[in-house]
């Protein structure tokens, strides 16, 4: 039983692992509509080097150039695009961070797209921001912008701009890039973005000379792959299962003793293992991940491992048949397992819904996997009650006795 368990870690590691691996991409060039805008043309015309490549999140495309003007200035001049929805209204941002990768600190030039009017500006990004106050215009920056545009073109909403940074600040070989797109704005002041991840992950250490970048989501994406994997299969298959088993197969309506017992605790021994290395995982991301938590799916995770992990005392603390104790730990463990049952469900989806908007499959594949279940203990719930009912009308009928085959009979007898 315990060469079968590994064997089954092992698998699944192994699987998990493939389809992170899957998930590598190697940098995308970007597309021929975003090529085709003039403000492109124009950059390239004037500097040969120019680059342009498609970011890792909110479908946005990048396109720089860079001159050296002076011994300690840098001329770089950006375009960066990207498709609104709606498309004719929201933000634009992007900016340059002296200190790390991340919104606080950012030094941003926003596009604003209102029904009959389009304004840029440049706005410096506090922690205040961060904390509600609103985000307004900052005329100077601590480097100088130049010809600061935004437009439309084939569905894509641009924004184009010239910044003269110095090199004391600003290294053109790891800049600190980011970019953000938000739904409305009051006037000048742009309004709080989605907090989805792709929101989350749109800053990168941007090397302008060779176009590579440290991205700061990608090793990321690969666990959080092998996380939700490993959750669904343990958390979210593996106990459900090993549930089942104990309900439908110690008495009633089928007897197999002491099997159930032996299937019942390697379930949920595999599963608990399973998913917390997922749940170890998943705190391990969120730790890496500083400057923002997801509370309730963090709450409920700990929560869910929390509870399993008392479960699991089963294993030790478990009293015998016999014991007086035993009926309140029945109850006990029944309750606790029952509350797991739908605690789970409500944190698969959570964490399913943090990946918006890339998070269709992960859906799908949860959903199949519940209805499934749920399908099998439709069958079986149906098979109880028709049996218990044809065995109480054959008792009735017999002998004029009466008694439900149901928890009472089946906490009698097993283990
Ligand atoms: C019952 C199952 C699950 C448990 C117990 C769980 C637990 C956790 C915990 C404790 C965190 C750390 C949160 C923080 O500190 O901010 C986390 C983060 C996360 N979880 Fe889950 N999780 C579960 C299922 C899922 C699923 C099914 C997915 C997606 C398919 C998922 C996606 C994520 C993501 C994307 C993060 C954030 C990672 C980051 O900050 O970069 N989780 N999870
Ligand atoms: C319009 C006003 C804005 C507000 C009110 C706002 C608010 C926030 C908040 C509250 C978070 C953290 C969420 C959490 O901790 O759970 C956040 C994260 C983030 N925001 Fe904004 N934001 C604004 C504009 C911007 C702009 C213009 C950019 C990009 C230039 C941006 C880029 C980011 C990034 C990359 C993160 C992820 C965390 C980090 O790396 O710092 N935000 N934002
Ligand atoms: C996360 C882990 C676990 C969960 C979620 C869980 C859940 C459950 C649930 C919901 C039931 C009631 C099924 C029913 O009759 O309707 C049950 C029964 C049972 N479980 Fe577990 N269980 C876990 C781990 C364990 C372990 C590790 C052991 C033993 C070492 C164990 C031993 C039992 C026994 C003996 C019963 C039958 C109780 C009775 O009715 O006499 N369980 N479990």
């Amino acid at each position: 039983m315990q060469s079968f368990a590994l064997q089954t870690i092992f698998i699944l590691a192994l699987f998990s692992l493939s389809i992170a691996a899957s998930g590598l991409k190697s940098l995308n060039p970007c597309s021929d509509d975003f090529l085709q805008m003039e403000a492109y043309k124009e950059m390239t015309r004037k500097v040969n080097t120019t680059k342009c490549r498609v970011l890792s999140t909110l479908g946005a495309q990048f396109a720089w150039n860079y001159l050296k003007t002076s011994q300690n200035q840098t001329q770089i001049t950006v375009l960066i695009g990207t498709k609104l929805i709606p498309a004719d209204i929201g933000w634009l941002a992007w900016g340059v961070n002296p200190d790390q990768p991340r919104m606080v600190g950012t030094r941003a030039i926003i596009a604003i797209k209102l029904p009959n009017l389009t304004m840029v500006n440049t706005y410096n990004i506090t922690k205040d921001v961060k904390l509600g106050c609103k985000l307004q215009p900052s005329p100077a920056l601590d480097f100088r912008v130049q010809n600061m545009a935004a437009g439309s073109h084939a569905g894509f909403f641009a924004v184009f701009a010239t910044l003269i940074l110095p090199d004391q600040q600003y290294n053109i070989s790891s800049l600190n890039h980011v970019w953000q797109i938000g739904r409305s704005a009051d006037g000048s002041e742009p309004n709080m973005h989605w907090t989805s991840l792709g929101n989350f992950d749109s800053k990168e250490v941007l090397d302008l000379r060779t176009g590579s970048c440290r991205n700061i989501g990608h090793h990321r994406q690969h666990l959080r792959k092998v996380h939700g994997i490993l959750n669904i299969i343990g958390w979210g298959t593996l106990l459900p299962i090993g549930v089942i088993v104990a309900r439908y197969f110690k008495q009633f309506p089928f007897k197999l003793d002491p099997c159930w017992f032996y299937f019942h605790y390697s379930c949920q021994v595999l599963g608990y293992t399973l998913g917390s290395i997922g749940w170890g995982i998943g705190l391990l991301l969120g730790h890496e991940s500083k400057y923002y938590t997801f509370h309730r799916h963090r709450l409920i995770g700990i929560c869910v491992f929390g509870f399993t992990t008392l479960q699991m005392l089963a294993f030790r603390f478990k009293p015998a048949r016999e014991d007086e104790y035993r009926k309140h730990w029945n109850v006990y463990h029944h309750f606790l397992g029952y509350a797991l049952l739908v605690m789970i469900p409500v944190n698969i989806y959570k964490g399913i819904k943090i990946l918006k908007p890339d998070n269709r499959t992960w859906k799908w594949a949860y959903n199949g996997i519940l209805v499934l279940l749920a399908m099998v203990v439709l069958a079986l719930e149906i098979y109880t009650w028709a049996k218990f009912l044809c065995a109480k009308y054959y008792k009735k009928s017999n002998q004029g006795s009466n008694s439900r085959p149901g928890n009472g009979s089946r906490s009698e007898k097993g283990k």
